[in-house]
């Protein structure tokens, strides 16, 4: 039995579609929904389905009994005061369940920056996740991937109607980049394999090498309309989370993040490209997702 956290997610989704192909009904499914209406019909009556959030104790202990491997994605929430508490208190409840009901495996959505990330929010919050999980001595794969290239998407609308390109990144240096389908085509290869022991990061990084600025040239192409990018300080990008209902606390870890990526290069040049894990590359990602996105 294997156990999909955020089953509605971006990533989630991408994961239980794949697990649903591959295994033509043979795998047992179980999903871990707040609102259980929210999947689609096709997807329900496939999947065993138990109602609640994987921060519930109760919820999370009842999903994993009987399972052996579990899909673990920690959703963000900017009505959290402390990311790490918040990021902590879900992990607490995993590595209670794996220490009291037994777990073969764990497949988790972790971020690229071991050994770099200092004082990073959220991205520290993740990396300790990790650590915690392992330490039970489960067997763990950490999907490692830099910034999602969805994150494009929130601003689709606006990049079609004003051809501005808004980012918190330096606009001229290498950001790492890689499509959610690729991390859950990865996370359910793993779920699908029980070869697999012990503990390792997974990076997952596209063959892209864009900044930016690169990033806005393929945004023009692909529209049809000029697209120029404006580089968002901090403190800008932290007054408008705060305007869409962000705690401050969160705003505050999300600046941190943002900052970190900025000075310490674990989103850039130096990580190496892994296209046979992420082969999805920006241009293909703006042709099929954003593009459509636009158009809708
Ligand atoms: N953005 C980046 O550039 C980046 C880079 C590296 C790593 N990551 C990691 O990638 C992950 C983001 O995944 P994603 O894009 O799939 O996120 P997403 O699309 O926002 O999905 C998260 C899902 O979690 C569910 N959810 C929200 N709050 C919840 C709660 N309190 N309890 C239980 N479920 C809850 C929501 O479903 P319902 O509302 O239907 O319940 C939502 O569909 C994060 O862990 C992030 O740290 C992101």
């Amino acid at each position: 039995m294997i156990v999909v956290t955020t089953p509605t997610g971006q990533i989630g989704r991408e994961v239980l579609a794949r697990l649903l192909d591959a295994g033509e009904g043979s795998v047992p499914v179980r999903v871990i929904a707040r609102d259980p209406a929210a999947l689609a019909p096709q997807v329900r009556e496939r999947v065993e389905v138990v109602q609640g959030s994987h921060a519930d104790p109760g919820v999370l202990k009842e999903a994993c009994q009987g399972a052996d491997q579990v899909f673990w994605l920690l959703p963000p929430n900017p009505a959290a005061p402390d990311s790490e508490a918040y990021y902590g208190a879900f992990t607490d409840r995993l590595c209670e369940v794996i220490e009291a009901q037994g777990m073969e495996r764990v497949v988790a959505v972790s971020t690229l920056g071991r050994g770099v990330a200092r004082n990073a929010g959220m991205i520290s919050a993740g990396l300790a996740m990790d650590e915690r999980i392992a330490a039970t001595g489960v067997h763990y794969r950490a999907l490692c991937p830099p910034a999602l290239m969805e994150n494009t998407l929130r601003q689709a609308a606006a990049i079609r109607d004003t051809g501005v390109f808004a980012t918190p990144h330096v606009t001229d240096r290498v950001l790492r980049l890689c499509a959610t389908r690729d991390v859950g085509a990865a996370a359910a290869r793993l779920l699908l394999d029980d070869s697999w022991t012990g503990r390792a990061d997974v990076p997952l990084v596209s063959a892209d090498d864009l900044t930016p600025e690169g990033m806005a040239a393929v945004l023009a192409e692909v529209l049809g309309r000029p697209v120029r990018t404006r580089f968002v300080p901090v403190t800008e990008l932290g007054a408008g989370l705060l305007r869409t209902g962000a705690v401050e606390g969160w705003v505050r870890s999300y600046a941190d993040m943002v900052t970190a990526q900025n000075e310490q290069g674990f989103y850039g040049v130096s990580q190496l490209p892994t296209p046979d894990l992420a082969p999805t590359t920006f241009r293909q990602w703006c042709e099929e997702v954003l593009r459509p996105a636009t158009e809708a």
